[in-house]
């Protein structure tokens, strides 16, 4: 095979295509019960925009970003994650000028230059939304809550809540020195990636997996008890709230995230059945984005979810409900001569709204009867014989077995009434005897176009 999909990229085939769709479709219903609405992005954006938003120092930025050079020397980037994008669409298109609070959702490609592992891919998808406008905790829960709502639509209840506060300009810039005077005095026993985040990025230091870090790191100081008292009390209040609404979490004073643009509540929706990238979500506060970004100074919060893990998890936990779409029509033909008048009688079906299928490679009747059957259609049209030579064509219910002559005319109307009495009852297969028509005579004549 010389052509193969990119490392970390995937194919999602016809059977996979409906899973997602199944997913697409119970997130929008969420989504819009919380009233946000779809907001799409181009893929690619200058790269600055996220280099200014997610941060120079992080992994994204510096290792991660699909960036070129496009032939008018612009440097742009394949979006590695949506809430930039969305910034810089709020801004641009003056969204905040009409309501006060401006809820928006998304679901769409990202890409990262990360190693591919299980749940982990260079061309991966999220869902995800923001909510701009509010400075207040009630909207941090109602994030929180939607993120949650989302997982449990699909039968998914153990998610672990975690939740941490990462502090705001006022208190922050005191707890960084504090960490790192700390950090400093622990340097040799750190990582080699987590010396070089000393003196850059420290508190991407308190979340490193690596185990020689956090070795060293277990009696560090935590933001979460160094906040300043407006930052205390939007977490309280949140606390509070989520306690309200009998939503569980774990305070993690080292959840940090991997973005740089996070004010005040960080948190990250995670679940047993994943791996070691066991993140189904990840979201937080962004207070000063948008004046970063060039746009009037307005606060926002939101969150973005992984639909590859999400996916992993419905397989592993069996959650899969509804299959791919089934044909409802078959149009045989008996003969040769009868193609065009079935082609013709397959059109007038789908004009009415109803999915028709045909053969195309011109079988007898036995085997164009199996493959309706392997298509589990609920009806068979068959174009021919002596019902054909007086205007009718011979109608089969799959699910009974009855057959019917009907006249072309009243052909649309009889169909409609078999495929809505059987429309929420699947077929099983039939034996090869319940596959024949009965009373069909096999000379292949009528040759009445209609
Ligand atoms: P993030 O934590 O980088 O946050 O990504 C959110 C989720 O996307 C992760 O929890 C994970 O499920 C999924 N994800 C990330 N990278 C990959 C990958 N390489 N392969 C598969 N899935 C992946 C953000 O992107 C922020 N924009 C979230 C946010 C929105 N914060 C505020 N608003």
């Amino acid at each position: 095979m010389k052509f193969r999909t990119i490392r970390g990229t995937k194919d999602i085939l016809p059977n996979e295509a409906y899973q997602w769709q199944f997913v697409e479709a119970t997130v929008r219903r969420i989504f819009e019960q919380f009233n946000y609405r779809e907001i799409r992005t181009p893929m690619f954006e200058e790269t600055a925009l996220f280099a200014r938003s997610i941060g120079e120092l992080t992994d994204i930025v510096s290792k991660e970003m699909y960036t070129f050079t496009d032939r008018g020397g612009t440097s742009l980037t394949l979006k590695p994650e949506m809430t930039a994008s969305v910034i810089r669409a709020y801004i641009q298109h003056n969204l905040g000028s009409s309501a006060p609070l401006t809820k928006l959702f998304y679901i769409s490609p990202m890409f990262r230059q990360e190693r591919p592992q299980a749940g982990r891919l260079r061309q991966f998808h999220q869902f995800g939304a923001e909510a701009l406008g509010s400075q207040y905790p009630e909207i941090d829960a109602e994030v929180i809550l939607l993120a949650l709502s989302i997982y449990k639509a699909f039968g998914i209840e153990e998610v672990t809540l975690k939740l941490n506060s990462l502090g705001c300009e006022k208190c922050r810039p005191a707890y960084k020195m504090l960490l790192q005077s700390e950090l400093r005095k622990v340097y040799n026993d750190l990582s080699p990636d987590s010396q070089h985040r000393v003196e850059e990025n420290p508190l991407r230091v308190l979340d490193s997996k690596d185990p020689q870090d956090r070795a060293a790191t277990t009696n560090m100081p935590l933001i979460k008890d160094y906040l300043c008292t407006d930052c205390q009390t939007h977490f309280q209040e949140l606390q509070s709230l989520l306690n309200a609404s009998g939503i569980a979490f774990e305070i993690d004073g080292r959840l940090v995230r991997g973005l740089d643009y996070y004010t005040k509540t960080a948190f990250e929706l995670i679940s047993s059945h994943l791996g070691s990238q066991d993140a189904l979500a990840g979201g937080g506060r962004y207070d000063l984005l948008t004046q970063e970004l060039g746009g009037k100074p307005t606060p926002g919060i939101g969150f973005a979810a992984g639909i590859e893990r999400l996916l992993l998890v419905l397989d592993k936990q069996k959650l899969f409900r509804g299959g791919s779409p089934q044909t409802s029509v078959f149009v045989a033909s008996l003969g040769n001569d009868m193609i065009q008048n079935a082609f013709e009688i397959a059109r007038r079906i789908r004009l009415a709204g109803i999915s028709a299928e045909m053969d195309f490679h011109r079988r007898s009747l036995k085997a164009q009867m199996r493959e309706a059957d392997r298509q589990k259609v609920n009806v068979v049209v068959l174009v021919g014989g002596d019902e054909w030579a007086s205007g009718a064509v011979l109608v089969k219910d799959m699910r009974s077995g009855e057959q019917h002559n009907v006249k072309v005319a009243e052909l649309i109307e009889f169909i409609q009434q078999i495929v809505q009495a059987q429309s929420d009852k699947p077929r099983d297969s039939r034996n090869e005897s319940e596959l024949s028509i009965q009373g069909l005579s096999t000379k292949e004549h009528g040759t009445s176009k209609i």
